[in-house]
């Protein structure tokens, strides 16, 4: 194998903006929905996509999710609550959700404590779902080993034949969550890597910040 195909030796360099302290809110999650609308009006195909480390026993675990709203200054995502991030979460509630838009050079660190969304909340989004995507929480134990994609197909078989013609309700193990944030890290690229990364942390409900050397 040649090794030094496969090695990034990406260089290039950030100019795209910067990150001021006496130009930015001094509310952090203001700032968030301000990047958060900058993503989305972006050409970057995922603005809402964002990786969620959990950690159990002290190892970590990361996966992507969709954040589908904020409610309540709390980032909202859903899924499966007898997943293994949903497990993981039982046990340790810390969590993190990273967001990386690559079109405008940016990296937003949110951590904070998770805590499931109030069920009336995760309902009406359920009901909102398309209805392939409810039978696909109905079906899917998330996590859980599967034989083949056949018992998967039979199960998704199963529900929908159950349903068929009715209302689908939502599964009590499928729901939302909300992380409140206790700390925000925003990072924006600048040229030769001398970015800057602001990092707001919550004390006695008061944001400070600071400026971290990138
Ligand atoms: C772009 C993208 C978005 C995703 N969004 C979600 C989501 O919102 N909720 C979810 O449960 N899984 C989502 N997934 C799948 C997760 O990454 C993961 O495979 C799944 O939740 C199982 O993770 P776990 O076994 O660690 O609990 C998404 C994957 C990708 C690539």
């Amino acid at each position: 194998m040649d090794v030094k195909k496969h090695i990034n030796t990406d260089r290039k360099d950030f100019d795209k903006s910067s990150l001021v302290e006496g130009q930015v809110s001094k509310d952090p999650m203001q700032l968030f929905e301000k990047w958060l609308q900058h993503a989305i009006e972006s050409p970057d195909p995922s603005p809402y996509a964002c990786t969620l480390s959990t950690c159990r026993d002290g190892k970590p675990s990361s996966r992507v999710v969709y954040l589908r709203d904020i409610l309540d200054r709390g980032l909202v995502f859903y899924t499966n609550y007898e997943s293994r991030k949903g497990q993981e979460l039982v046990s340790n509630p810390n969590a993190v959700l990273n967001f990386f838009w690559p079109s405008l050079e940016r990296q937003v660190r949110v951590e904070g404590v998770v805590n499931q969304l109030e069920s009336e909340i995760s309902d009406a989004y359920f009901a909102a779902r398309p209805r392939e995507s409810q039978i696909g929480a109905w079906a899917s134990s998330q996590s859980e080993r599967l034989k083949n994609r056949e018992e998967l197909e039979g199960l998704v078989n199963h529900f929908e034949s159950k349903f068929n013609g009715k209302e689908i309700p939502r599964p009590t193990h499928w729901g939302g969550y909300r992380l409140k944030p206790e700390y925000i890290e925003f990072w924006q690229g600048r040229p030769s890597r001398l970015h800057d990364r602001l990092a707001f942390e919550l004390t006695n409900e008061n944001w400070g910040l600071t400026r971290l050397s990138p």
